[in-house]
């Protein structure tokens, strides 16, 4: 039988909750801790504020086997925790430097309430030199010389496949500077069949935002080169593929389209272009990965307007909010950029999501803007229908009652998901994103 801890997470967010829920499914004593009494309120009756496939099952089995429970107690949690994860919100400043000031709260109160060995992980995705600043604080706050080790876990679920990717890791990443430490983390993940890479703590951190700089440089290159087959009328898909058959590049992560969105790349790469520049280096490279991406949600308007000449006063409606399919996230989401450009110019937006529409009445309440409940009933007398999100309930559609539904057969396929239908012979003009065009359509994006 593997050595079963008592693990408390702070931090009901996304990566707590899951976290808290996938460590209390490999059998572990979890206590998940969030201040917000609400959300603790809820989560103590199984009900799971966020959408996540699998979790809320997850978390009922747990909570009902006694492995799970919530709390907003922070002395509870303390007392429950040998293994404390911090797993709280690291929101972007203005500058685009992360905002540690809710992770040195909770090393803070972790110091004033231990009375005995913690080893305290970071799980929040943080800057390089976190972990030696919550050490430092801890050494100032904690009472009567209480023994702890601090270590780095980064973790890399994807929102939507979090649940399988937790259980199904490529990799485990365990940053220490103790053998306590190693050991007790070694044995926590012990029962998960993946590859365990054990470094410093300052390394584990780098591997963060490495990894995710990594990914949405791939996206924002494939995303160039769909800018000159453009020009030249090749087709991005099939580079993609030639390229991603190599297996040093591999095809993941090189779909063109409007762009990366969510709460993660965008932040990420934003406190990683700041923290190297704080540390003497000009990350120029990856300034270049965010201004092509800003650049993509422009083009969106380009492509409409290369064929609609003036938005004003046209019906635009897009399929798809959440940054990405199977989740109803829109933060950093390209839709945000798209929508404000497009009522901006004078655009009425018909929006259907089938999971996001709620969350994106809280940014637009605009009666420039129409949310309905049907993805057919969206497109009625539209100008343009314009995908922003690649749904699976968008990829099979009727398209000759799209056709008699739209005033002008017009799509703008954002994520290249009707590319293999030839479209144009149902008489639609399509445009996706480093296709070539339809004979016959000269456009004015060429010049
Ligand atoms: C990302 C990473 O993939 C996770 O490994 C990491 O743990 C997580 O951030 C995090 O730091 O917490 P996530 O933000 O959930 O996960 O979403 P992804 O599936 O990576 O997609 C990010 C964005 O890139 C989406 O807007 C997606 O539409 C876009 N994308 C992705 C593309 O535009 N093209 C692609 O080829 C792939």
């Amino acid at each position: 039988m593997d050595k079963i801890y008592n693990i408390s997470v702070i931090g009901a967010g996304h990566v707590g909750l899951v976290t808290a829920a996938c460590l209390a499914h490999l059998g572990h004593k979890v206590c998940c801790m969030d201040n917000n009494p609400s959300k603790i309120d809820l989560l103590s009756k199984g009900k799971i504020p966020i959408y996540e496939p699998g979790l809320e099952e997850m978390v009922l089995q747990s909570m009902a086997e006694d492995r799970l429970f919530f709390t907003g107690s922070m002395e509870e949690a303390v007392n429950h925790g040998e293994v404390i994860f911090i797993a709280v919100g690291t929101p972007p400043r203005e500058n685009g430097e992360a905002d540690l000031s809710y992770v040195e709260n909770v090393a803070r109160e972790i110091a004033s309430l231990m009375e005995s060995y913690k080893l305290i992980v970071e799980k929040s995705t943080v800057p390089v030199e976190t972990g030696e600043k919550v050490k430092n604080t801890i050494k100032l706050y904690v009472r009567k010389n209480v023994p702890f080790d601090v270590a780095s876990n980064p973790e890399f679920l994807r929102e939507g496949s979090a649940i399988h990717d937790f259980m199904n890791p490529d990799r485990i990443v365990i940053g220490i500077d103790s053998e306590k430490a190693k050991r007790i983390l070694m044995d926590i993940y012990k029962s998960l069949n993946a590859p365990i890479v054990v470094t410093d703590i300052k390394s584990a951190e780098l591997i963060k935002h490495a990894s995710n700089s990594f990914l949405a440089m791939k996206i924002s290159f494939i995303n160039a080169i769909s800018r000159i087959c453009e020009k030249v009328g090749a087709d991005v898909e099939k580079v993609a593929e030639g390229m991603g058959l190599d297996k040093r590049i591999g095809r993941e992560f090189l779909n063109a389209g409007i762009g990366f969105g969510g709460s993660c790349f965008p932040k990420d790469i934003d406190a990683f272009i700041h923290i190297s520049e704080s540390l003497g280096y000009d990350f120029r490279l990856l300034k270049e990965v965010k201004r092509i991406n800003d650049e993509q949600r422009k083009l969106v308007i380009q492509k409409i307007k290369d064929v609609l000449w003036i938005i004003k006063g046209k019906k635009i409606a897009i399929w798809g909010v959440a940054f990405k399919p199977d989740t109803d996230d829109i933060r950093g989401a390209p839709a945000i950029d798209i929508i404000d450009q497009l009522i901006t110019e004078g655009a009425k937006v018909c929006i259907y999501d089938p999971q996001a529409m709620e969350n994106l009445k809280t940014v637009f309440d605009d009666s420039r803007i129409d949310y309905v409940q049907d993805k057919y009933q969206a497109i009625h007398d539209a100008d343009c229908l314009l995908i922003v999100t690649e749904w699976e309930e968008f990829r099979n559609v009727d398209f000759n009652l799209m056709k008699k539904k739209m005033r002008f057969p017009f799509i703008v396929d954002g994520r290249n998901i009707y590319s293999s239908y030839n479209l144009q012979e149902k008489e639609f003009i399509y445009y996706g994103f480093g296709k070539p065009l339809p004979s016959g359509v000269k456009s004015q994006m060429r010049k």
